[in-house]
């Protein structure tokens, strides 16, 4: 046994970001990840083949592309942005896999196989855990109106139905983005109609409606609050191209209003863009549009603004901490509410060990803006965190090691390449007791 002054650490992957450099060039924004995780269970309802194109390249993808591979889907890659999934031989509506417990959006695997099966029997979802629960009562509240009998035990969720599910009125109490996708995922293969009142807005709801309107569904009204979807016997294979990430182009953005340059974001669709657009130009940040790009510059001192996250079209929760890292640097007190999650500011620890002031009173983060950050080893508790932890770091002054990246790379492709093209100092090192042994600027 090892003594104490002997103890090996763990080997661990860490990003080392040498703060201070402008970010100037062009990033191409990938495909959407709560699409693409949204999508590729609904495959599961296909008969025939799906080509899926835009794909991200993020290890949330490849853990579900294995979990279907594992119930006896026949995926090939065309490329490396595009899989034809054809799940005509699944005859299984169990899916436990221990992996499962490692993403959320495995909870969409009940709606697919319910709408196929009539019943389906999954392992309940983990993934990013940013304080407090998340629940699916939501979920649940759609397959029960739908006719599922559901019941929770042992970490194994079960819904079933004697028949087909039968189309139903389902109202949601939260608006919720898993529980809209799921309740549309069950009612594609149900009998009759169903009509979600109250549903989420989200860009990535009226992709997966889009996706299963081009292989023969019949859903209506995605985007906005009420949306009816009238049951089909079947769905056949086709194309589909995922939307760019919102989300992903927004962590650029803000990247740029942090560390200064001028960048143009490429391949996004601009109005997904629109409030995270505003609240930069409250900031001193110039934003332009140009058709399918937007380009973002600072040169300027950043200025203190409010911000509240809610449902789409609101400012989205999944860029509070990267607003909260940028606003650190703000000339004057911004406050930064949280409307979605009851708790989402775990990661203000670390900004504050880099010399960040926030102090968080219930649901809101009050920053007083400091002339600059320093350079710490820092841990991501969550992807968007880590997305956070990175941008402080890039416009810090020394170099921050941030911990967690397996986090990040479950939503970001190839962030560390990104970065560098636009010349940052970043690289992705493998850290094994303690030592360095290799260094990489693939991420
Ligand atoms: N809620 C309930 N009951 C439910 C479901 C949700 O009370 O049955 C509550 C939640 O506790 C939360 C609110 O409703 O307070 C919204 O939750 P929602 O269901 O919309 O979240 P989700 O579907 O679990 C997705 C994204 C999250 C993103 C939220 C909100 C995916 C895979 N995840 O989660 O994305 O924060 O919507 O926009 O689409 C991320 O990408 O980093 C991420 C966490």
């Amino acid at each position: 046994m090892l003594s104490g002054a002997e103890k090996r650490s763990e080997p661990v992957t860490k990003y080392v970001i040498n703060g201070g450099n402008p970010l100037n060039g062009e990033v191409e924004i990938s495909g959407a990840k709560n699409a693409a995780v949204a999508i590729i269970p609904a495959a599961l309802m296909v008969d025939g083949v799906c080509r899926i194109e835009n794909l991200p390249q993020i290890s949330d993808v490849t853990l579900l592309l294995n979990i279907l591979k594992e119930m006896g889907a026949d995926i090939r890659l065309v490329n490396k942005k595009t899989i034809d999934i054809d799940c005509t031989h699944v005859g299984t509506s169990t899916a436990t896999f221990s992996s499962m417990r490692r993403i959320r959006a495995s909870y969409y695997l009940i709606g697919a196989l319910l709408g196929r099966f009539g019943n389906a029997h999954v392992a309940m979802p983990g993934g990013c855990n940013f304080g407090g629960v998340r629940p699916i009562d939501q979920h649940i509240k759609g397959f029960t109106a739908m006719g599922a009998k559901v019941n929770i035990s042992n970490g194994i969720v079960s819904a079933v139905t004697d028949v087909r599910l039968k189309g139903a009125s389902v109202y949601l109490d939260v608006v919720s983005v898993g529980a809209t996708i799921n309740t549309m995922l069950a009612a594609t293969l149900a009998d009759g109609m169903t009509v979600i009142e109250n549903a989420a807005r989200e860009p990535h709801i009226v992709d997966l409606a889009n996706f299963l309107n081009s292989m023969g569904a019949d859903v209506r009204g995605a985007g906005t609050n009420v949306i009816k979807i009238r049951g089909v016997k079947r769905l056949r294979g086709g194309f589909y191209s995922i939307i760019p990430d919102q989300i992903e182009a927004g962590t650029y953005m803000a990247a740029v209003a942090g560390a200064g340059g001028r960048v143009v974001i490429r391949d996004v669709i601009p109005k997904h863009l629109e409030c995270i657009t505003l609240k930069l130009l409250e900031m001193g940040v110039s934003v332009a549009n140009n058709g399918d790009n937007v380009v973002v510059s600072r040169s300027g001192p950043l200025l203190k603004t409010s911000i509240k996250t809610l449902p789409y079209p609101g400012f989205p929760t999944d860029m509070q901490p990267q607003m909260s890292a940028v606003l650190c640097l703000a000339e004057g007190i911004s406050t930064v509410t949280e409307g979605v999650w009851d708790n989402r500011f775990k990661y203000v620890d670390e900004l504050t060990r880099m010399g960040g002031e926030i102090r968080v009173s219930g649901r809101t983060a009050i920053i007083e803006g400091v002339p600059y950050l320093t350079g710490a080893t820092l841990k991501a508790g969550d992807l968007r965190a880590g997305a956070a932890l990175v941008i402080a770091g890039l416009c810090a002054k020394g170099t921050t090691m941030v911990e967690g990246v397996n986090y990040i790379e479950r939503g970001y492709e190839k962030m560390i390449k990104k970065l560098t093209t636009l010349g940052a100092d970043v690289k992705s090192v493998y850290f094994a007791d303690e030592q360095m042994l290799t260094g990489s600027s693939a991420g």
